[in-house]
């Protein structure tokens, strides 16, 4: 498997996943501003990976902080966290990894500053292990849903490369083809970003897992055919009732997996359920820039100066959620409760 992020010396490396899966090539970031401009670019993109790129830019961005006076150290390293916190909106990931960076300096109040560069970077590696663990434990909990022989849908990539490694959704589709379940995937490309013809396609291409892409608007046809068993999708985050905000066109899949009894499963780790907001209307939803929609792999696809509307995701009522897996379990209704165990155990 291909890494989607990792240290090079004292820098970040990391795939650039716009150019996949025409050319493997990597971006060396060697400040914080770097890995905010990658995320911002989607360099690296879905939420687990963002998290973890996070983390690691902050280590990077504590270790170049000259000073020995901790307060100083401080003081800029909080300045270095807000401009992290602007990357994206959407994703919980990346706020929970800032807060789990800015504890370390809580919890170390007698640290100096070169004991709290260290400290910092351990966290990160901690960060960038733990989540490959999160997804084989997602991966092991929810391939019991998945039927043998089935054919199970996916939205956008939420695999290896959404991740630090293994993936969420995709995780579960490893987990349930290494059980030697036969199943196959039916990946919706996803526009505008097209992430799961180019990025879903191909990570299950090189596992060899068998995968057949269609357009989105395919889905409901196939859907009502009877040539899906099971979708799983990832979460950019999940609001504390179980409303989840997943890439654009998600809502519409879970809407018509419902019409046509196909169970709609979510996969997340815990990182990505924040219980500070109610519900998924309380999620703030990225705009990107319109070009998204009227160019595609750098081609215009539409008459020039046209208007084009780029929300990036969009909320999918937990009332069309079959349930969240986690990596401690299957969260079913009602999500408020057994959400809130989930994150207590794990706490
Ligand atoms: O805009 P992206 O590519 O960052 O959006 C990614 C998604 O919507 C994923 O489904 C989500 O982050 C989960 S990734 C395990």
């Amino acid at each position: 498997m291909i890494p989607t992020i990792d240290w090079q010396d004292d820098h970040v490396v990391m795939i650039d996943q716009r150019k996949l899966p025409f050319k493997e090539s990597y971006v060396v970031c060697k400040t914080p501003t770097q890995v905010v401009e990658a995320i911002r670019k989607m360099v690296i993109r879905g939420a687990p990976a963002i998290g973890v790129a996070a983390a690691m830019g902050l280590a990077l961005g504590g270790r170049r902080i000259k000073t020995q006076n901790r307060a100083t150290f401080e003081r800029h390293f909080q300045r270095i966290c807000e401009k992290m916190a602007s990357a994206r909106p959407t994703a919980s990931n990346l706020f929970w990894a800032i807060d789990s960076m800015l504890e370390v300096l809580k919890e170390h109040p007698q640290a100096s500053v070169e004991e709290l560069k260290d400290l910092l970077r351990s966290k990160a590696d901690h960060l960038l292990a733990e989540d490959q663990t999160i997804n084989k434990a997602i991966g092991h909990h929810g391939q019991i849903v998945v039927p043998d022989g089935a054919t199970v849908l996916t939205h956008c990539n939420a695999g290896a490369l959404a991740t630090a490694g293994y993936g969420t959704a995709l995780g579960v589709v490893r987990a349930a083809w290494e059980v030697g379940k036969k199943i196959r995937v039916l990946a919706d490309e996803t526009r505008p970003f097209l992430q799961g013809s180019r990025l879903t396609a191909w990570e299950l291409q090189q596992d060899n897992i068998p995968v057949t892409l269609i357009t989105d608007s395919m889905a409901g046809y196939l859907m009502n055919k009877g040539k899906v068993q099971l979708i799983v999708v990832g979460a950019d985050r999940v609001a504390a009732n179980g409303d989840i905000a997943n890439k654009i066109g998600t809502y519409s899949l879970a809407v018509l997996a419902k019409e046509n009894k196909v169970p709609f499963y979510v996969a997340a780790p815990l990182s990505t359920v924040d219980l500070s907001v109610a519900t998924g209307q309380d999620i703030p939803i990225e705009e990107r820039d319109p070009r998204e929609v009227t160019h595609s792999l750098g081609h215009a696809i539409a008459p020039p100066g046209v208007n084009a509307w780029n929300p990036a995701f969009d909320v999918t009522p937990n009332r069309f959620i079959a349930g969240i897996i986690t990596e401690k379990g299957i969260a079913r209704k009602p999500y408020g409760k057994s959400l809130r165990g989930m994150k207590k155990q794990s706490a």
